[in-house]
Order: structure tokens, then sequence, then C-alpha cells
């Protein structure tokens, strides 16, 4: 039996780490990935982690042909499909890219799938297709009515895989709906570099702490929130991928479709991440406490039992370790792989 899973989307933030969860549990990670918005060192860092360099194949989830040859040239037990776009903006300015990347490469690289009888699939979803949540924790049944074209692609393509599950009940399909990814992998090896000035609050804070930049603005500070900022559910990358594997295994061994939250079930604030970010890092952070983001959900937080009692796994590292392995990251490397 192969041992041998592709991941599509393996050069970026959470596909790297799960490359060296895949290592750790004995699976050989093959690399599909164009680098739109990774660097190919990852690859040396990936080495120096697990001791050897994982297969890159450079190449688009849309390229049709090219996942023909991949699929006839070797085995695969099964596929985790990261690749896609993920900045929320962009995708409001221009809609037909993120629906062309992120659902026709999903449904290309099924039917590839599909031709070539490898039917185990994990899927990266987000808690973005929950939209604006009636109440925290979130559990799977819960609405899905995301904001944004970013969020309708995830979760048009939950729909459609859910529908070739129910055409064709042999395939093994996890949807995986991760709340909010922070960290990096403990070595310092690897982790996130955003392009140009980061969106998301713990690269923000990191670059701030690192001196890249002068202060964190707070995206809002009167949110009916115990301290008045907003709350999100921070996951540890390593969780995460850690979360794929028991994902894979569970789904190897049985047929069927299963739809899980990936988070702690605790929810952090602002203040909490900046407070637990200056006592790891024994730095003060400057920040200014501004207006609110339009479109920011004051809290949310997930409902992860479903996944504990599926899979076994729980998201076990701490705040303070997301923002230890985080600084690790940003100190070792402030330009990324660069
Ligand atoms: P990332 O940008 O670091 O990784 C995505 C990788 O996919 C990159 O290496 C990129 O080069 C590659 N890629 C993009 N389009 C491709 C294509 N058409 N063909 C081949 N490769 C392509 O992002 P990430 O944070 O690691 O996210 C991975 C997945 O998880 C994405 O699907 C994202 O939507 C989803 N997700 C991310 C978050 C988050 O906050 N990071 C939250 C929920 C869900
Ligand atoms: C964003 C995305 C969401 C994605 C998630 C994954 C949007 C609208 N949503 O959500 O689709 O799944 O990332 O990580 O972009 N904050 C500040 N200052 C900053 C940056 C953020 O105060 O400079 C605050 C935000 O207001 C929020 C919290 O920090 O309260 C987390 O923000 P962020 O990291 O951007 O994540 P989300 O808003 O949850």
């Amino acid at each position: 039996m192969s041992r041998r899973v592709l991941v599509t989307g393996g050069a970026g933030f959470i596909g790297s780490h799960t490359c060296v969860a895949l290592a750790a549990a004995g699976y050989t990670p093959v690399i599909f990935d164009n680098l739109c918005n990774s660097d190919i060192r990852v690859l040396e860092r990936l080495r120096q982690i697990t001791g050897s360099t994982p297969q890159l194949i450079e190449g688009d989830v849309r390229d049709e042909a090219l996942l023909a040859r991949v699929f006839a040239d070797e085995p695969f037990a099964a596929v985790i499909h990261f690749a896609g776009l993920k900045a929320v903006g962009d995708s409001v300015a221009d809609p037909l890219t993120y629906y062309d990347n992120n659902v026709r490469g999903s449904v290309a690289l099924a039917l590839a799938m599909q031709r070539a009888g490898v039917n185990t699939l994990v899927f990266s979803s987000s808690a973005t297709v929950y939209g604006q949540p009636d109440h925290s924790p979130i559990p799977e049944d819960a609405p899905l009515r995301p904001a944004n074209p970013y969020g309708r692609s995830k979760l048009m393509v939950e729909q459609a895989l859910s529908d070739l599950h129910r055409a064709q009940p042999g395939w093994r399909i996890a949807l995986l709906r991760y709340f909010n990814p922070v960290g990096a992998h403990e070595s310092g090896l690897i982790g996130e570099h955003p392009q140009g000035k980061p969106n998301n609050l713990m690269p923000f804070v990191c670059q701030v702490a690192v001196g890249q930049r002068e202060k964190l603005q707070i995206h809002g500070g009167d949110y009916p929130t115990p301290d008045g900022t907003g709350v999100r559910d921070y996951v540890h990358v390593m969780d995460l991928a850690e979360g794929h594997v028991a994902a894979l295994m569970h789904a190897r061994t049985r047929a069927g479709l299963s739809i899980l939250n990936l988070g702690t079930g605790q929810g952090a604030s602002v203040l909490d991440v900046v407070r637990a970010f200056e006592r790891v890092s024994g730095r003060a952070l400057r920040f200014d406490i501004g207006p609110r983001r339009p479109g920011d959900v004051p809290a949310y937080w997930s409902d992860p039992s479903l996944a504990k009692a599926t899979l076994g796994w729980r998201a076990g590292r701490s705040l303070e370790q997301m923002c230890a392995d985080s600084w690790r990251w940003q100190q070792g490397n402030p330009r990324g792989y660069d």
C-alpha cells in the first residue's frame, strides 16, 4: 500500500507544517504547488526538520493534463488539498480569480482523482463558511452564510464534494473547517511570511515586536466582549497539521464524509494575544485602539467536540506556545526564507 500523499499547496504555511506531521507519521508527502504564495526554499527547511527533502511537483491544480500525468506516474494513498487563495479583500475585488482558483481548481483535482481511482481527500475549508454566527461555540451544523467571495468559494467546494460523496459513496472525504491558524514549527525553521502588509493579527504582532512596524492598530475596542476587543479561536498550526494526519488516517479506515471544526474551543481577545506575546517575547508592544474593521465579526470560537469524538484529536498547544513559536520563527527569519 502506497504511503505517498499528494499535498497540494504543500509549500505554503499550513501545508508545509502538515508535511512535517505526515513525515512523522510515516507518510511520504509529495508537494504539488505553483509557488504563487510560497517559496521553494521551504524544501530545504523541511529537509532540516524531517531528514528528507520532499518531492516538489511545480504546477497548478487547474492543469488537468499535468494532474493526469502525476496520478498516472505513481500511486498515491490520498490527497490533502490546501492549494488556494485566501485573502478576503482580494476575493471581493477580484471574485472570478477566486472562484477560478479555489472552485475550478478543486473540481479539476477531484476529477483527476476520480479518473485515477484515488478516493481519499482531505480539504482545507474554513470557519469563514459560518459568516456571522448566532452564537459561540459554533458546532458544525450551525447555519452557513459566508460573507464574501472567498468564504463562498470554500462553501461551494464543500457542496461539490458532498454531492460527489452522495453520488459515489465509496469516497473518503474530510472537510476541515479551520479557525484561526497561527504559530510555527517549534524549530523556528518554517512559518508564515505574508507578502506585503499583513492583514492577520499574529503576523502583524510579530512584525511590531521585531521592529519592522511601529505599532499595532487594534481594530475596535468597543465590542461586546470582556475587554472590548475582537475574540477569535487561535489554533497552533502544528495542532492543525496533526489534525490533518488524524483526518487522513480516519478517512483511510472507512468510506464516508466528515465535516469537522479544527479549533481549540477557546476564545482569545486581541489584548489577550498582545499580553501573551509580551510575556513570551519579553518585549512591550506598542498599540493604538482604533475603529472597527469593516466586515469583522465581534467574537467567535469553535465547538471542537466532533473532531475529538471522531478523530481522537484535540488542539493542545496554548496561546503562549503559539506566540512563542511565532516569535522564534519571526526572530530567526525576519524576511521569511530570504
Ligand atoms: P498559503 O497561501 O500559505 O498556502 C497555499 C499554497 O497554495 C501556496 O503555497 C500557494 O503557492 C499554493 N497555491 C495557490 N493556488 C494554487 C494553484 N492554483 N495551484 C497550485 N498551488 C496553488 O495559505 P495557507 O494559510 O497555508 O492556507 C492553506 C489552505 O487553508 C487554503 O486553502 C486556505 O484557504 C485554507 N485556510 C487558511 C486559513 C488561514 O488563516 N491561513 C484559514 C482557513 C482556511
Ligand atoms: C481573517 C479572515 C478569515 C480567515 C481568518 C483566518 C477577514 C475578514 N477574515 O479573519 O476569512 O479565515 O482571517 O486567519 O479578513 N486585528 C487587529 N489588528 C490587526 C489585525 C487584526 O486588531 O492589525 C484583529 C481583528 O479585528 C480580529 C482579530 O484581530 O478581531 C483577528 O483578525 P485576523 O487575524 O485578521 O483574523 P479574522 O478576522 O478572524
